[in-house]
């Protein structure tokens, strides 16, 4: 057995408990959703515990120093797992899925898409998106902001990895939807269930994506396109040959499911955030108006926005869109006296080690100013986008589309919330407040 131990005991299983026999704490996971179940356990047991979820004996860590343990060991320890129907759903030949060496390589293919000189070129395609947006928001003048910027922020990811405009409206649109609802379900595989439908919609859309490709092929014009999948049809792996056709398309998926749902959750936060804190919001457009730039938003300009960063980061500080990662353990190790047993399932917590008080001081308040002189362990500690082998792949875009987001909307655009809605925040698939974020919009 591999021992890293911290203190000189004989590690043992973690506490907690393993609930009723096959279900485990299953309900109360599902039910009070992950991170209310995971912050009742941590205040009992502390920052690392176990419990079963569906005869799945799982342990649950939080903080700087166990975070780094399993993410520091990725194929040492550790390998990258999720739940079943998104295993099935997203298919074994994704970034996400895939491990080890393979893994790696795809990794270094897929990070060319989010180099700086990338990115540069792509500032344009999401101004003239988020400027369409506010437009229509502006006509709309009242809507609910959550299912508008999940439309949003599929489109862009339609143009920036396929190539497609209005995305969302598409048929292929659609069909994610109804896909995506499988992802995070429990829910058997019958033809009427989640799962089931989800299911259908995958075949479907990967004949969509067969076609785009088909006839990418065959205009035999395969690096005209600036996209991921023109990336794709290019790359070669370790031994010079072409990625495999399904391969191609699951990695097309996972990116447009990865890129989506989680920028949707940020930038809904970004909106709920400024709204209620206002005078945070006219520092912001303090900051503009000092700047004095000129509307072109170039990554030159954007990199001058220093206080805008800093607020940016704090919402994903205070609301992280993904509240922690999964994990398998792949050889028996422990550590602080905690054994991880083999094949036992592992959730590393972002958002329980972000609310940590001795690292993040009043950790309930939006406070963007945290970050003016932040020290080594909250730097460590600041983990929205994971860590290790597996640290987010699209962070660079991310943190450009909502920057790009938020600029064009403190300059140019005011928003209050309506009255009487349920802001409190639900969880899954990723934050968002319960009445999705009901707002008036009007042009400054
Ligand atoms: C604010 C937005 C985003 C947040 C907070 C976020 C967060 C994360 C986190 C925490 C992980 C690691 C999960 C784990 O350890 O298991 C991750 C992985 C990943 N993210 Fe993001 N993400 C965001 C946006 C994006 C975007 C725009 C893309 C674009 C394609 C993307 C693509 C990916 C991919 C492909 C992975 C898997 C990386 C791997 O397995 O090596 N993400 N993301």
């Amino acid at each position: 057995m591999t021992t890293i131990e911290k203190r000189n005991t004989l590690p043992s299983e973690p506490p907690g408990s393993f609930g009723l026999p096959f279900l485990g704490e299953a309900i109360d996971f599902v039910v009070s959703n992950p991170q209310n179940f995971a912050k009742k356990r941590h205040q009992k047991y502390g920052s690392i515990f176990k419990t079963s979820i569906f005869g799945q004996p799982t342990i649950f860590v939080s903080g700087i120093e166990a975070c780094r343990f399993v993410l520091s060991n990725e194929n040492v320890y550790f390998q990258n797992d999720m739940l079943p129907n998104m295993k099935t759903l997203i298919g074994s030949s994704a970034l996400t899925t895939q491990t080890a060496s393979i893994h790696k390589n795809r990794k270094q293919i897929l990070q060319k898409l989010f180099s700086r000189q990338y990115l540069n070129e792509q500032t344009e395609t999401i101004q003239a998106i988020t400027q369409n947006y506010c437009q229509r928001w502006e006509k709309l003048g009242k809507f609910a902001w959550y299912y508008e910027l999940q439309n949003y922020s599929f489109d862009i990811a339609g143009k920036l990895f396929i190539g497609e405009d209005f995305a969302s409206s598409s048929s292929l649109g659609n069909l994610y939807k109804i896909w995506s609802e499988g992802l995070f379900s429990f829910s058997p595989n019958f033809p009427w269930t989640k799962l089931g439908r989800a299911l259908r919609s995958r075949e479907k859309i990967l004949q969509q994506l067969e076609k785009i490709i088909s006839q990418r092929i065959k205009i035999n014009n395969i690096d005209r396109y600036q996209d991921a999948l023109s990336l794709l049809l290019q790359a070669r792996d370790e031994d010079g040959n072409s990625l495999s056709s399904i391969e191609i398309k699951e990695q097309i998926l996972n990116l447009l499911s990865a890129g989506h749902g989680t920028l949707a959750s940020a930038l809904t936060s970004f909106c709920l955030l400024l709204a209620k804190n206002p005078e945070i919001l006219v520092k912001c457009r303090q900051e503009q108006q000092q700047l004095n730039l000129s509307s072109s938003l170039s990554l030159e300009n954007l990199q001058k926005m220093i206080y805008l960063e800093k607020v940016l980061k704090e919402v994903l500080r205070k609301i992280p869109p993904v509240g922690g990662g999964f994990r398998k353990v792949i050889r028996k190790c422990s550590f602080d006296e905690c054994l991880f047993p083999k094949d036992w399932q592992v959730i590393y917590q972002i958002s329980l080690t972000h609310q940590e008080p001795s690292l993040f001081a009043f950790a309930d308040t939006f406070d963007p100013e945290r970050f003016n002189s932040i020290n080594q362990d909250s730097v460590e500690s600041y983990i929205p986008f994971g860590g290790g082998r597996r640290r987010c792949l699209g962070e660079n875009l991310a943190r450009l589309e909502m920057k790009i987001f938020a600029a064009i909307l403190i300059r140019e655009y005011d928003w209050e919330l309506t009255k009487n809605q349920n802001l409190k925040i639900v969880q899954t698939p990723f934050p968002h407040p319960r009445s999705g974020l009901k707002v008036n919009f009007k042009h400054i």
